[in-house]
């Protein structure tokens, strides 16, 4: 049986205006709907307390395990409006499947996937007005877990907080795709072997703020991860998977090593450019290898991809050592291809042949 949550009507809704105002191009992560999810979780007891609310702060202990050990777990996710204005979600069980797996490796409860998904269908039934319209926009959905109990040890909460908010996005790129420059960490890495880089935790991010800082004082808007163990290898951006494309056409991308998050983008774009005719290999990519590659040609194109931005082309590589333009500086036409195939599908423009959209009103 579907999960059902209580709800509790905000009494005072954002007025149409208001809320027409506030969808009009808002800065990422900025503006959030009339409500918020939550459901409750105590050792012992499991979950509880399903509801929908009035969006609204969160009373919390200041001994809550979250704030002090960083006991979460997140996802991200969105809601696309088609031109006939139904709601659609893009391969929802996917980002249900890491938020459970991603709990299970800071020691929090899982929540059942169709208890994410039925929680998600349930803040769409109240707040679908704030699913915006126009091209390119949606609604970005922040499942999120916290341990909220009051305790200074360190150990895994015995309750626990779910909520799910709802954040209204605009277009990434207003006037046209603009390419990124990227930054290769000096000195600090996101991840290490059997740490959390392949969940989806709040700490991994603390980790990359630096670096993320470092990359803006040298120019980029981005910053690129190698790997821990060897200093060698590239694993990903700060909040995005990374691919290039040769000059014969061939697409490589690193392999899923346990320290790199398993984006659903980066899953769909490998299923995308195979359906496409393009050879995709997931392997070690040797930092030198690759800024070998752009000084050559021989990669023509790199990317970044992830929910936000779906694809960003990567215009420039930059470190001390080197700053190269990668192909023309320009988005590529397998960059640009791709992109258009995966928001088409997103946003209802082509058939859903892979069955990756899930309608939910
Ligand atoms: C570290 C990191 N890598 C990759 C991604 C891309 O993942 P997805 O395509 O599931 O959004 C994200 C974004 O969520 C991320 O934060």
């Amino acid at each position: 049986m579907t999960r059902s949550f209580a709800v509790t009507r905000n009494p005072t809704p954002a007025p149409d205006a208001d809320r027409a105002r506030l969808m009009d191009s808002p800065p990422f992560g900025t503006v959030f709907t009339d409500h918020m999810v939550k459901a409750t979780w105590t050792l012992g007891r499991g979950w509880s307390d399903h509801r929908v609310e009035p969006f609204s702060d969160l009373t919390l202990h200041p001994a809550a395990l979250v704030l002090h050990y960083g006991q979460q777990v997140f996802e991200g996710l969105k809601a696309y409006r088609w031109a006939d204005g139904s709601l659609h979600l893009f391969r929802p069980e996917t980002n249900a499947a890491r938020f459970a797996k991603s709990a299970r490796r800071l020691a929090l409860p899982e929540l059942p996937a169709e208890d994410f998904l039925a929680s998600i269908e349930a803040l769409l039934r109240v707040d679908a007005p704030w699913v915006p319209g126009a091209p390119e926009t949606s609604l970005y959905l922040r499942p999120t877990l916290i341990g909220t109990e009051a305790c200074l040890g360190v150990r895994p909460a015995a309750t626990v907080e779910y909520l799910l908010l709802a954040s209204p996005v605009g277009a990434y790129f207003v006037g046209g795709v603009k390419p990124v420059s990227i930054w290769v960490a000096q000195g600090f890495h996101r991840a290490g072997a059997g740490g959390t880089g392949q969940a989806k935790t709040a700490g991994n991010y603390a980790a990359s703020m630096l670096p993320q800082q470092q990359a803006q004082d040298n120019g980029c808007g981005q910053v690129l991860f190698l790997d821990a163990r060897e200093d060698k290898y590239i694993e990903e951006l700060g909040g995005m998977n990374v691919f290039a494309v040769l000059s014969d056409g061939s697409i490589l991308t690193p392999r899923l090593t346990g320290t790199i998050l398993e984006g659903v983008t980066r899953d769909s774009i490998i299923e995308v450019l195979r359906d496409a005719g393009h050879e995709v290999v997931e392997r070690d990519i040797e930092l030198e290898e690759l800024r070998a590659g752009v000084s050559r040609g021989e990669v023509a194109e790199l990317f970044a991809c992830g929910t936000a931005a779906v694809v960003t082309p990567v215009a420039r590589l930059v470190s001390p050592d080197f700053d190269l333009t990668v192909g023309e500086g320009e988005p590529g036409k397998v960059t640009m291809a791709v992109r258009e195939r995966l928001t088409d599908i997103q946003y209802g423009r082509a058939a859903d042949a892979l069955g990756w959209m899930r309608s939910v009103g």
